[in-house]
């Protein structure tokens, strides 16, 4: 291979590494719920949620963007409105935090802006745990 084709090639494939990564962050899988929004609350039942799963997708036809339930360290709960601050494009979730795809942005669980251009932090709801559900207070 000649030295110029060697470069070249190289840095094709470092430009397509970088173009996927966000990519590839958002293959792992945060289980998704589907639920109504009824009277400004959700109620998630307990029994529905995965176990060992710190993070659940709530779906619901009634908000343009999913939210986010978050378990916490000390087994309280909230939730993140998974609508970008920058310009409104929806996240995505993976392990480690939330990101957008569209400029960049990175946020933690707890809605901070990690990266910018975003520098308004997530819309965070409140979560009150009862015996067998959850009720995200929207
Ligand atoms: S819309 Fe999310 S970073 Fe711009």
């Amino acid at each position: 291979m000649q030295r110029r084709e060697f470069i070249r090639t190289s840095c094709l494939l470092c430009a397509g590494l970088l173009i996927a990564q966000p990519i590839l962050q958002s293959c792992s899988t945060v289980p998704v719920l589907k639920l109504q929004a009824k009277n400004a609350q959700i109620i998630v039942d307990k029994a529905t949620l995965k176990p060992n799963q710190k993070l659940h997708i709530i779906r619901n036809t009634k908000m343009d963007f999913d939210l986010l339930l978050v378990e916490n360290a000390d087994g309280s709960y909230h939730a993140l409105y998974m609508q970008c601050t920058h310009y409104s494009q929806p996240l995505a979730a993976n392990s480690k935090q939330l990101f957008c795809s569209a400029h960049g942005s990175v946020f933690n669980f707890n809605g901070e802006v990690l990266k910018s251009p975003a520098e308004k932090n997530l819309t965070k709801y409140i979560v009150e745990p009862s015996a067998n559900q959850l009720i995200i207070k929207l």
